[in-house]
């Protein structure tokens, strides 16, 4: 496990972007596993305007999000798919049918969530990003979620229907359940990368990396994964 910590949230957003411009450029139909949240926002900045710079380009490119929330349909302004378009998608060359999420609103989402992870396994993932819950999940795989889970629908934390609050007004439904990636799903990944950003990250940094692996701390089992890159600031890293 690589650890590497920088100053600022625009140099954790390019040092990311180095990665994936490497992977892209090395294979091509790169396949990506992206994530939504604040975190990644910079960094989705950065890729646009590398395209932008004709450095990269989507053409070929396969992505797949690590989550959705259920009841949620693609085009709700609260849905990880509306945010995908919003902050990358609609300014890159992207084709629509190389895009993958979670249907949040899918009529059977077990069934969803298998054929998901079917399509996911096909495919195989050459570069998962990921955040990191204040709790320490990854995805929406919440304390307790097993190490090897698969897709699946889960029922979020009372902690991260707080944190996630803020993007919500206070008459406006917030989902109580996703349809996640597992944990197995994302140690599938040939390589990731986990961007943090915060003193309210830095308890969950401190467990995932130097703690026991634990379902307790669903980031702590990307200690097996073989090829794992934390990219992180000195406010998340205070307790290494
Ligand atoms: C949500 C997402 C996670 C993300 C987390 C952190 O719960 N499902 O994938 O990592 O938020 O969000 P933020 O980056 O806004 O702190």
């Amino acid at each position: 496990m690589e650890v590497i910590i920088l100053k600022e949230p625009q140099q954790i957003a390019k040092k990311c972007a180095d990665i994936f411009q490497e992977t892209i450029c090395q294979k091509h139909n790169a396949v990506l596993g992206l994530a939504t949240g604040s975190t990644p926002i910079l960094l989705y900045r950065e890729l646009v305007d590398r395209y932008q710079k004709q450095l990269l380009s989507f053409e070929n490119v396969v992505t797949f999000n690590l989550d959705e929330y259920v009841g949620l349909a693609p085009e709700h302004p609260q849905s990880y798919s509306y945010f995908m378009q919003q902050h990358l998608f609609k300014y890159i060359n992207i084709s629509s049918k190389n895009t993958h999420l979670p249907n949040g609103i899918a009529q059977n989402p077990i069934r969803e969530s298998r054929e998901y992870e079917e399509k996911i396994r096909e495919y195989g993932i050459d570069l998962q990003l990921l955040g990191l819950g204040s709790n320490g999940h990854i995805g929406f795989n919440e304390p307790t979620s097993s190490l090897g889970s698969q897709t699946r629908i889960k029922t979020l934390a009372q902690q991260t229907i707080e944190d996630n609050s803020r993007f919500f007004s206070a008459d406006e439904f917030q989902p109580t359940l996703a349809i996640t990636m597992g944990i197995g799903t994302i140690m599938f990944a040939k390589r990731v990368v986990l961007l943090a950003i915060g003193e309210k990250k830095a308890r969950a940094i401190q467990q995932a990396i130097e703690g026991p692996i634990s379902a307790w701390c669903p980031a702590s089992a990307l200690q097996m994964h073989p090829h794992t890159t934390f990219i992180i600031d000195e406010e998340a890293a205070q307790f290494l």
